[in-house]
């Protein structure tokens, strides 16, 4: 064989096994061996000082070709290993967006119905220009009965089945709070009217059957501003009833009543008809006219200011709301309970985002 023939050949076999390299490694093993300091195109050129001079213009120009096309055939190989690559990524790598979350913490998780209940209940009310207040669970025998006008000796004192705590230095006795009422007390002294708030929270009784719970949930509302009455106190409860329940009309009867913080005061039934058991009246809370008594009690003059005051369990509008049948597995941390009645913390009701699907 001749050289220009040798040089065809070589040319021919970088050309198949450029065009064999499966990958960008056989590929760049390929170009070393080509191309590379030691490589066989490379030892081509470093060999031109043997040929004899009237062929040399010839030989390099050869060469050259060789180094030209072997160059070019390297790179379109490399370009469709390249993405060849790249397709491969693209398939192993693909996330099918349309699949539904895969189960991790976060689906694991729910909100226990009662929050639920806590939050679509405070942004109904702030909807209607309501604050929220709070105040502790333990609490002073002051603030929980006597400036409710439940002074010592009060019988009402007995309806509460007080959680008492030990006296303090001062002879004094703290109580874990028998109702959220008190927190109206500690917001009359410290702000001035107009006030318009709610608060929730929990309170203790020592109490303990099917329908009830040493510890449960209560929404305190309190309005005083100067010319509050009774139309006032029908229209929020109507709005609050209707926004919760998710009804456009709810019936509603108010039946006279007695605390001892408010005058006149009443009991306040729906019509099951809400939660689609027409006919049937369930009792939610107990409100009136905030007791002058009270007002002054909280430093202020009941002869310029009144208002309205309501309470409402929690617990029992929950269960109304949510079909949830006994109070007391609502509180006994069972999982598969939350499982059952608990909400997504993605996917929670709420009145300005709608009902979760
Ligand atoms: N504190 C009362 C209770 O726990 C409920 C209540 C009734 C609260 C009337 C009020 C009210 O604010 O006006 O039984």
């Amino acid at each position: 064989m001749d050289a220009a023939a040798d040089l065809k050949a070589l040319e021919a076999r970088l050309l198949t096994e450029i065009d064999n390299a499966a990958t960008l490694a056989a590929l760049d093993d390929v170009r070393i061996a080509a191309l590379g300091k030691k490589g066989s195109v490379s030892e081509l050129m470093a060999g031109i000082g043997k040929v004899p001079p009237e062929e040399k213009k010839a030989y390099g120009a050869t060469v050259n070709t060789i180094k030209t096309r072997v160059s070019d055939a390297l790179a379109a190989r490399k370009a469709v290993l390249d993405s060849a690559a790249v397709d491969a990524r693209l398939a192993t790598e693909r996330a099918d967006v349309t699949l539904p979350v895969r189960l991790g913490p976060l689906s694991e998780g729910r909100i226990h119905p009662v929050s639920q209940v806590f939050e679509e209940v405070v942004e109904i009310f702030a909807d209607m220009g309501f604050a929220v207040a709070e105040g502790p669970d333990i609490e002073t025998d002051d603030l929980n009965f006597t400036r409710l006008n439940i002074p010592p000796e009060h019988p009402a004192r007995q309806d509460h089945d007080t959680f008492y705590l030990n006296q303090t230095g001062d002879g004094a006795r703290m109580l874990l709070r028998t109702h959220t009422s008190p927190v109206q007390i500690r917001t009359m002294m410290s702000q001035k009217p107009p006030i318009r708030i709610i608060a929730p929270g929990r309170v203790y009784r020592i109490d303990s059957d099917a329908t009830h719970t040493p510890m449960f949930h209560q929404i305190e509302a309190l309005v005083i501003d100067e010319a509050t009455h009774m139309g006032h106190l029908k229209w929020v409860l109507e709005e609050f009833c209707k926004a919760f329940f998710e009804v456009d009309d709810v019936k509603m009867r108010f039946r006279a009543s007695h605390f001892p913080f408010t005058e006149p005061s009443m009991e306040v039934d729906i019509d099951a008809a809400a939660i689609g058991k027409p006919g049937r009246w369930l009792e939610i809370l107990g409100a009136g006219m905030v007791h002058p008594n009270v007002i002054r009690n909280c430093g202020l003059d009941p002869e310029k200011y009144q208002g309205f005051a309501f309470g409402m369990g929690l617990d029992r509008i929950t269960m109304l709301k949510y079909g949830i049948p006994d109070l007391r597995d609502m509180f006994s941390a069972d999982l598969r309970w939350m499982k059952h009645y608990g909400f997504l913390p993605l996917d929670i009701p709420t009145i300005s985002g709608g009902a979760a699907g």
